[in-house]
């Protein structure tokens, strides 16, 4: 798809990945429908306010989309430092329920971007509990159901990005011929959440991955790989993740083997 005339939704606009994304696609001529809790401090597009972590915030958002849709970036999110209540009803349901009532509004050669995590990187581990909780027909069922699990309710937005990762391959799976349906995993991106992910995460641990890599990942670099996905030179590109980390991944699994061998 080339952007420029086209109508895509942005959810997360009003900072930092989402922010970057509709400005670099505002700027390819395209016209954006954001989507926020928050009202951006400066947006040029056709701004929507909502509350991606409800069924009935999803709706009334969905409402308010016209038809002809290029594509939706589902961007928004929150970090593990939130209700993990809270960090799977937006992360996981919101990114389902969204796309579910948006895809007949996407025309067809369009494009969906889910953003996932790196930290998702072990997602086929977990892949039995994370497709029965994706396809589960009551987000707030769902959510109960796992109450009494410390692996998902301690670790909330792995698991929700994990989700993530097999609910790209069921979207796509669904539409083949008609959307495209990828993901992004980025490693640690400077933006606000990322404080919340030293938190989370550890903050030794976040703070060593930057210094590895010379710097945290860009809004921007971000952007730029979303927008990658959305091109026509992406056109056999579906039900994919691309990781964007600067090499993160690939350094610490080379070092582990290292480790192993000797
Ligand atoms: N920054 C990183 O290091 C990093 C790394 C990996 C993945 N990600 C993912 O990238 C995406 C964007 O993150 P970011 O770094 O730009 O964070 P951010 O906090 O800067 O932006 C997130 C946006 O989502 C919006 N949002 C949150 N809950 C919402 C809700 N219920 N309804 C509507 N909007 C809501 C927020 O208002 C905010 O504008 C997230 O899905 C995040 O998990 C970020």
């Amino acid at each position: 798809m080339t952007i420029d005339g086209k109508t895509l939704v942005v959810t997360g606009v009003a900072s930092g990945i989402g922010a970057a994304t509709a400005a670099l696609l505002q700027r390819g001529g395209a016209t954006v429908i954001g989507v926020d809790r928050n009202v951006p401090a400066d947006f040029a597009g056709t701004f929507i306010q909502g509350d991606l972590s409800t069924p009935a915030g999803v709706a009334a958002v969905a409402e308010r989309v016209p038809e002809g849709l290029a594509g939706l970036l589902n961007i928004a999110g929150v970090p593990g430092t939130a209700p993990w209540q809270t960090v799977l009803s937006v992360n996981v349901f919101g990114v389902r329920d969204l796309t579910r009532l948006l895809l007949p509004k996407i025309a067809d050669g369009g494009a969906i971007v889910n953003l996932a995590s790196n930290v998702a990187s072990g997602w086929a581990a977990r892949q039995l509990e994370v497709a029965r909780f994706v396809q589960a027909a009551d987000a707030r069922e769902a959510i109960a159901a796992v109450a009494d699990d410390p692996e998902v309710t301690g670790n909330s937005y792995r698991f929700s990005k994990e989700c993530v990762r097999w609910l790209t391959q069921v979207q796509a799976s669904e539409n083949l011929g008609r959307v495209r349906v990828n993901s992004v995993s980025p490693g640690p991106v400077q933006t606000p959440i990322l404080e919340d992910f030293k938190k989370d995460h550890g903050r030794e641990k976040v703070e060593g991955a930057v210094a590895l890599l010379g710097r945290a990942g860009q809004p921007q670099d971000i952007a730029a790989a979303i927008a990658f996905l959305l091109s026509p030179e992406a056109v056999w590109l579906n039900g994919t993740d691309l990781c964007v980390d600067g090499g993160l991944l690939a350094h610490r699994a080379v070092t582990a083997m290292a480790t192993a061998a000797v």
